[in-house]
């Protein structure tokens, strides 16, 4: 029976470009799980979009003097250029400034209000004199009063992770203005009761202690033992989401209550775009679903707390009985470091999608970052690294294993895969041993241990070359053909096996070896951009159309005789002089460049 699995992946804000940290920490392990699970022959639907909102964006705004719409819509379109060159294989990705984002997020509100779980609580905020404003938490700056870090921002610590309390900051200072003293004056807002939700949530937890990470799993038990209090969500903004009540004109929705709703927001969407607006319920409502969340470790409590706590606290809405699907898993990733150190903004101490996409085959970038996923502990990438990795393995072990059996059978048997009397046991022991890996693999990405499951990949294409190194049969073919045409056909079928465990983690690739094999038709769907029309506004979205994919996991059953197609090289060699030349931009100012497809 096929799966019903959603993959929610973590909403980028957007106020700059991607860079391999999102890559690595939600949207490359997002996109293989997919991949996966659309091969396995599941219902896949994977959503995310453009986080429009939040103070990320004002700052930006400010800083280069635009409006908050204009920093968002340009970023939204480089994102939705980006992925699609790199491969990141969304069924919707949208942005919350839709009219059907801002139409269910308001309902979201209105039905927790209705329900009981909003409380109107007023507030001391610290004010601006400066800026005639209340400082939304970004804008604030000062020492973190758990661990102390000096340079805490006003909604979360990153030395510590924990959310914090602008207001209660030790010396709070304006980022605007840091020499200005800040008011402390009274507003009123809504607040999430989340304590009502405690029980409920610890049940939740035990119920998934046995798949969800331990980290993931210590950090929210902990977040929950602390005590739940209620949470200010509404603020003294005037970009977002408006508060759908009568004299909150002047107020908006918080951009993490918001937010977060976009994976269920973007799900109706996506129903409505494909002419059945029911279709999300197969995921939203149905106890077999399971509801996947890929997500940087920063994110966790909004995923594991007060996420589920919003979904339960709106459970049956748009339907007739309850039951919504709370996340199944929260894989966070833990932080992908640069050259030593922590990525920043500010310092441009950064690696650029857009830029390294003009620079390297998306596969490279998608094989060393796989490769190195923060899965369990944070990692470094670092380019000689991706240097030695990409040339030693992606290349010496997998892209010439291809390219010199492909072409071998090319040349040498007239272009098609060589007949064979009977395989010896020598080559029944490779192909059950390659074999072996559908199972193993697919077992390993179901757990989201995607590192692992590249590393099993790659070990089995290593065994390949054992195989291969031990049965030469480029020198066999000289005296023993039949021989010969064994060998070529045995390593030609694991290759196609291969390509089919790689095929998650390396789709531009594992395509052309499809084709190289003699197969026709595309292994994945399409990802195209599309144009949206709403009553008042258009959007733009990456869409991924699985309609006409051939692609299965499943062993090869490669036929003697199929027609095979004249191989090129699969993976381009990178020259030593790379690093330096990388090393070099990092810190250093930037100038974006247009994105070519
Ligand atoms: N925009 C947030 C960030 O970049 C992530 C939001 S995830 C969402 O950290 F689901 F809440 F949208
Ligand atoms: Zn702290």
């Amino acid at each position: 029976m096929p799966k019903h699995i959603h993959v929610s992946v973590a909403w980028p804000y957007a106020n700059g470009d991607l860079h391999v940290g999102h890559l690595a920490g939600a949207y490359l392990p997002a996109d293989i799980f997919a991949r996966y699970h659309r091969l396995a022959g599941n219902h896949v639907l994977m959503v995310s979009g453009s986080d429009s909102h939040g103070t990320p964006i004002s700052v930006e705004a400010d800083k280069r003097g635009v409006t908050a719409r204009s920093i968002f819509e340009h970023y939204h379109e480089r994102f939705l250029l980006t992925q699609q060159k790199i491969g990141i294989s969304y069924d919707l990705f949208t942005h919350t400034d839709t009219e059907n984002h801002h139409r269910i997020a308001q309902d979201i509100f209105l039905t927790l209000l209705e329900r009981g779980y909003l409380y109107k609580e007023r507030q001391t905020l610290l004010y601006s004199q400066i800026e005639q404003r209340f400082l939304p938490d970004r804008y604030i700056e000062g020492e973190c009063y758990i661990c102390h870090y000096p340079k805490a921002r006003g909604d979360q610590c990153d030395n510590c992770g924990s959310l914090l309390d602008a207001v209660k900051l030790i010396n709070p200072r304006s980022r605007n203005h840091p020499e200005e003293t800040l008011i402390v004056r009274e507003t009123e807002h809504y607040f999430f009761e989340l304590g009502k939700f405690t029980d409920a949530l610890l049940a939740y937890f035990d119920k998934h202690e046995s798949h969800w990470r331990p980290q993931v799993m210590r950090f929210s038990r902990n977040f929950v033992a602390e005590g739940l209090r209620g949470r200010p969500i509404t603020r003294d903004i005037d970009w977002g989401i408006p508060v759908p009540l009568e004299g909150w004109d002047e107020k908006r929705l918080y951009v993490w209550f918001e937010a977060v709703m976009g994976y269920f927001t973007a799900s109706l969407e996506w129903a409505n775009n494909i002419g059945q607006p029911d279709a999300w319920k197969a995921w939203w409502y149905n106890p077999e679903a399971e509801v996947y969340n890929f997500i940087g470790k920063d994110n966790v409590p909004f995923h594991t707390v007060i996420w589920p706590a919003e979904l339960m606290g709106i459970d049956g809405i748009y339907h007739d009985r309850k039951g919504i699907s709370l996340p199944y898993d929260v894989p966070a990733n833990e932080f992908m470091n640069i050259e030593g150190d922590k990525f920043s903004k500010s310092r441009n101490w950064a690696i650029w999608l857009p830029d390294i996409l003009t620079r390297y085959q998306p596969d490279a970038i998608r094989y060393y970052t796989a490769a190195m996923f923060p899965e369990t502990h944070d990692a470094d990438f670092d380019w000689e690294g991706f240097l030695n990795r990409v040339n030693s393995e992606l290349l010496g072990t997998w892209g010439n294993l291809v390219n010199r059996m492909l072409s071998f059978a090319y040349k040498r048997y007239e272009g098609k895969v060589p007949d064979y009397d009977a395989l010896t046991s020598a080559d029944e022991a490779l192909l059950t041993k390659i074999e072996g890996g559908l199972a193993t693999i697919g077992g390993l990405i179901e757990a989201v241990r995607l590192r692992d499951a590249l590393g099993t990949a790659m070990g089995l294409a290593r065994e390949v070359n054992a195989y291969l190194n031990n049965r030469a049969p480029w020198s066999v073919i000289k005296t023993d053909p039949a021989d010969a045409a064994r060998i070529v056909y045995t390593t030609l079928r694991a290759i196609d096996n291969l390509k089919t465990m790689l095929a998650p983690f390396l789709p531009f690739t594992s395509q052309r070896v499809h084709e190289y094999l003699g197969y026709d038709g595309q292994m994945f769907g399409e990802l195209r951009i599309e144009e949206y029309a709403e009553s008042s506004r258009t959007h733009k979205a990456l869409v991924y159309d699985g309609t006409n994919a051939v692609g299965k996991w499943a062993l090869s059953a490669l036929q003697p005789g199929q027609a095979l197609r004249e191989p090129k090289a699969l993976i381009v060699k990178l020259e030593p002089e790379i690093v330096e030349r990388e090393r070099s931009f990092l810190g250093q100012p930037r100038v974006e460049g247009e994105i070519v497809l």
